[in-house]
């Protein structure tokens, strides 16, 4: 895909940038909890610092639905980036309440601001084009970093690009590379890993990964939503009751590629005092939450991905915010980082959890994005992508 990318823009010394990036991070106590896509971010900025232009970096936080929340405003973000960059980084809370690309606020020593959750306006996520105008009104330039979003065809995504010259900045063009890889020349054998608390949206990928890869394998809800298709008791656990006609309309579950859970660790409650214990399929009670993939279904599922030459993995096995929960999920990475294969993750919960258990180089790639890798990887056209093409 020919994107125009950062190197082969025309970027002046004192022009305005714009950045979208996607700063959507966790923040616990008023604090970034995991900076990674801060950190991918970094690149850009520390190019365009050399270029002696102004930074206004946009981003949004979280899901406000277009009212201000203070409990997602970037101040946390603003920190962090100026921690990073050694370079403070003020967050502007009104961009048209006082005019901060003024020259005393705007310096060489002060050359970044980062404008407030972006979320916090209506028009964003309607991908209004007066607001994306009015924006675009504070730069000279536009770059899109923000492949986590790329899927949204939001204002500062889609619509800015439409008014100023625009290219794709360095962790962007990143993602295209290394997805396309997996899209266009994987080797064989390929298998897919899913999972995660979402099944409706997965329920499509396992028929499109039926077809295209030797082998897909469902835990988390999918897992679920699989056995209980196939007549298994799963309690109360988290999956997507279509019921077993409906879906198979749409997957085949008796296909000799899909693999589902042979045991599962069990609860009464998904919390982290609650009791828990492994079960074999078929002995789960009407009362009790699936949290986790028993050690059996981890084995299994380890020697499924042996042979190996392209993985995909999206959503964890189980209950990964509960500690307790997230062994079968720890060791199944843990099987993973040892096959010699092109492996690929992404998404926000799964980088929190690699970077805490330092199993990021596990994998050949970790997009920084979720919803946006599977949508690129299923072929689909990224709004923010599409505008950046030649
Ligand atoms: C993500 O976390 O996947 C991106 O930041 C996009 O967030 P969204 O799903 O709220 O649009």
């Amino acid at each position: 895909m020919k994107l125009k990318t950062l190197k082969e823009a025309k970027i002046k010394k004192g022009m305005r940038v714009l950045v979208r990036a996607d700063f959507n991070e966790p923040i616990s106590g008023g604090k970034v909890s995991d900076d990674f896509r801060i950190k991918t971010t970094l690149p850009t900025i520390k190019y365009l610092l050399k270029k002696g232009v102004k930074i206004i970096l946009i981003s949004h936080l979280g899901r406000p639905g277009g009212k201000i929340d203070p409990t997602l405003s970037l101040a946390p973000v603003a920190k962090r980036l100026s921690r990073l960059l050694k370079n403070e980084v003020r967050l502007v809370r009104d961009p048209w309440k006082f005019d901060f690309l003024s020259k005393s606020n705007f310096s060489k020593h002060r050359p970044i601001f980062l404008l407030e959750n972006i979320r916090f306006w209506p028009e964003e996520e309607k991908g209004d084009l007066r607001f994306a105008g009015k924006f675009s009104s504070l730069g000279d330039f536009y770059i899109n970093d923000a492949f986590g979003a790329s899927h949204r065809a939001h204002a500062s995504i889609s619509g800015i690009p439409k008014y100023l010259p625009h290219a794709a900045g360095f962790l962007l063009e990143k993602e295209v590379k290394s997805l396309e890889k997996l899209l266009h020349h994987q080797a064989r054998p390929f298998f897919v890993i899913l999972g995660g608390a979402k099944a409706s949206t997965k329920v499509e990928l396992v028929r499109k990964y039926l077809k295209e890869a030797d082998g897909v394998l469902a835990g988390g809800a999918i897992g679920n939503t699989i056995l209980a298709a196939h007549g298994f008791e799963i309690g109360k656990s988290l999956a997507d009751r279509i019921g077993k006609r409906e879906l198979k309309k749409y997957i085949d579950i008796s296909s000799l590629k899909l693999f589902s859970p042979l045991d599962a660790v069990v609860s009464d409650k998904v919390s982290a005092n609650a009791l828990s214990k492994v079960v074999h399929m078929g002995l789960i009670r009407k009362g009790e939450y699936i949290v986790d993939i028993g050690p059996e279904t981890g084995r299994f599922f380890a020697k499924v991905l042996r042979p190996a030459k392209t993985i995909l993995w999206n959503g964890p096995m189980g209950v990964i915010e509960i500690e307790k929960f997230s062994h079968g999920t720890l060791n199944f990475v843990k099987a993973m980082k040892k096959i010699k294969a092109y492996k690929v993750t992404g998404g926000g919960d799964t980088i929190a959890f690699l970077q805490k258990h330092r199993l990021m180089n596990a994998f050949d790639h970790v997009s920084t994005g979720g919803g946006a890798m599977m949508e690129f990887l299923a072929g689909k056209k990224l709004p923010g992508i599409e505008v950046l093409k030649k």
